[in-house]
């Protein structure tokens, strides 16, 4: 079993002999191999494996233009044949990946699955917030790594997910959370932010899921949560032209991924919250759109991201275990709401 808790000292002691580790292997550098070498495997172990090896995987893409080739599943051998793999996943050792990670939303859900006991890796774009995530969770012994990627690149995903597959081992909980929302009125609204939206909120969820799933696959169970908005249910004022239809392709996606992905014990929902708090309506909501928006909300206020981040918690679960392909709003009765004043 992993001890993931060793004092600073015997930290520092097994970072340094990791590093040779490292450097001598390249991306061999797995968790087996480190605890090989070390007689232990840690937080900041791992930390220096990820960074050396994601240095070396991000060199070779520089320098080769060549992307990580995927694992192939072999569905016949371990599905049909009832050769199935490892279906038993300790929940205590189960690594959760979420994008957009170091703050609003997302930093809660890190915060809420490190706390029950996961490996939490960030996966965020920000890296000055990502660190300071990291350092403020691990020294509250609590297991955590950041991997720098914009999910808007195919590139970067692939390099992080085959660092986290090769550290890790593994990737049992996937949050996509990263997300960005830009308002213009719909007939000017401009084509390059368009795609911009669609490339981070749509087609970055589809290659972390493919990616992530690949690794699921493995161990015959998976979590895929991804976060929506009760925009892709509804239209949400005006502006919302990218911001809209991209949430409502993330749950199209996310059914589809529940219905291909179910014979493999992995579940795909999406969370759909109304208004919360966080950086990005403290840029995005007027002090005007506040107020309108709360008195449409039957609760007459907007949530928090702790009430968001429950729901996400609930579906990673093991008692979620039945449940996929849903959009679940998180929303204080907002989508069921029609003319509040009458
Ligand atoms: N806040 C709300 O009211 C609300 C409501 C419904 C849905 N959502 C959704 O919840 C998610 C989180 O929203 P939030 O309000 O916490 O946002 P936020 O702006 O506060 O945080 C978003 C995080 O995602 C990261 N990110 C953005 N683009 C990225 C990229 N290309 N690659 C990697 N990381 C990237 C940012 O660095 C940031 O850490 C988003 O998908 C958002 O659409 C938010």
């Amino acid at each position: 079993m992993v001890n993931l808790h060793h004092t600073q000292n015997r930290m520092s002691h097994c970072s340094v002999r990791l590093s040779t580790l490292v450097c001598r292997e390249g991306l061999a550098g797995s968790e087996d191999a480190v605890i090989r070498q070390t007689g232990r495997f840690d937080v900041i172990s791992l930390r220096l494996v990820t960074r050396a090896v994601y240095r070396n995987h991000y060199d070779k893409i520089n320098h080769s233009d060549h992307e990580m080739p995927a694992k192939k599943w072999d569905k016949k051998n371990n599905v049909a044949s009832g050769k199935r793999v490892n279906q038993e996943v300790k929940p205590a050792s189960r690594v959760a990946v979420v994008t957009g990670g170091a703050m609003g939303i997302g930093a809660e859900v890190v915060e809420r699955l490190a706390r029950i006991g996961h490996h939490v890796v960030i996966a965020d774009r920000d890296e000055a917030a990502s660190a300071a995530m990291v350092a403020r969770l691990q020294s509250q012994q609590l297991s955590v790594m950041a991997i720098p990627i914009d999910v808007s690149d195919s590139v970067q995903i692939a390099t992080a997910f085959g660092v986290i597959s090769n550290t890790l081992g593994r990737c049992d909980i996937l949050v996509n959370c990263a997300g960005v929302a830009k308002v213009f009125p719909f007939v000017d609204f401009p084509l390059e932010e368009f795609e911009r939206t669609m490339n981070i909120n749509v087609t970055g969820t589809l290659l972390c899921s493919q990616h992530a799933a690949r690794q699921m696959m493995h161990h015959q169970w998976g979590r895929i949560i991804n976060i929506a908005s009760v925009a892709g249910m509804r239209a949400v004022g005006t502006g919302r032209t990218a911001y809209g239809t991209s949430k409502g392709a993330v749950i199209a996606l996310t059914r589809q991924m529940a219905v291909e992905l179910a014979e493999y014990g992995i579940t795909a929902n999406a969370v759909a919250p109304g208004p919360v708090d966080t950086p990005m309506t403290q840029l995005l909501h007027t002090a005007q759109f506040r107020t309108e928006y709360s008195k449409a909300i039957p609760m007459n206020r907007y949530g928090t991201v702790s009430e968001i981040g429950a729901a996400v918690q609930f579906l990673a679960s093991d008692d979620a275990a039945y449940i996929t392909g849903i959009a679940m709003p998180v929303d204080g009765g907002f989508l069921s709401s029609g003319a509040r004043g009458l």
